[in-house]
């Protein structure tokens, strides 16, 4: 399991430590930054990480902003991606069961460090459940 990690400058301090809490665990992160809390242009991480995805580098993917808005709408411009902003635990979960998230967005300005590794492992130990949902999601990528 790779997950590929980005955040602007709002989200940053909390990249920094959801990076370090899933490295703790064995989990493989690859960063594509920022890399410090110099202002920088949400839209331009998000597209890193979709990348990452799209070319198979990565299975999973963390956006991390301020509050997690413009993350999610630029993730969702790219084709394939299906970004959740989940602010606790059970989002997470059931953005994997029902949506079959792949790019998990956290709000760096409005999350603590405990409940956003919370939601991280409720994320990646989570599964799509298919069935009903199949066909939704078939219907999301109609719209793609
Ligand atoms: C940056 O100030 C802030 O606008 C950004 O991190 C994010 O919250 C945008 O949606």
């Amino acid at each position: 399991m790779k997950v590929a990690i980005g955040s602007d400058h709002a989200g940053y301090e909390l990249k920094e430590s959801v990076k370090g809490y899933l490295s703790s665990k064995g989990v493989e992160v690859l960063d594509i930054g920022t890399y410090s809390e110099e202002k920088v242009d949400y839209p331009d991480y998000a597209k890193k990480v979709c990348e990452k995805l799209r070319s198979g580098e990565a299975n999973l993917g963390i956006l991390i902003c301020g509050t997690g808005l413009g993350m999610s709408i630029a993730a969702n411009k790219c084709r394939g991606i299906r970004a959740a902003l989940c602010l606790y635990p059970d989002m997470a979960r059931l953005a994997r069961e029902h949506n079959n998230a792949n790019v998990l967005v956290m709000a760096g300005r409005l999350m603590g460090k405990e409940l956003a590794n919370w939601t991280v492992d409720a994320f990646l130990n989570s599964y799509f459940q298919g069935g009903r949902h199949e066909r939704r999601v078939k219907k999301l990528e109609e719209i793609e």
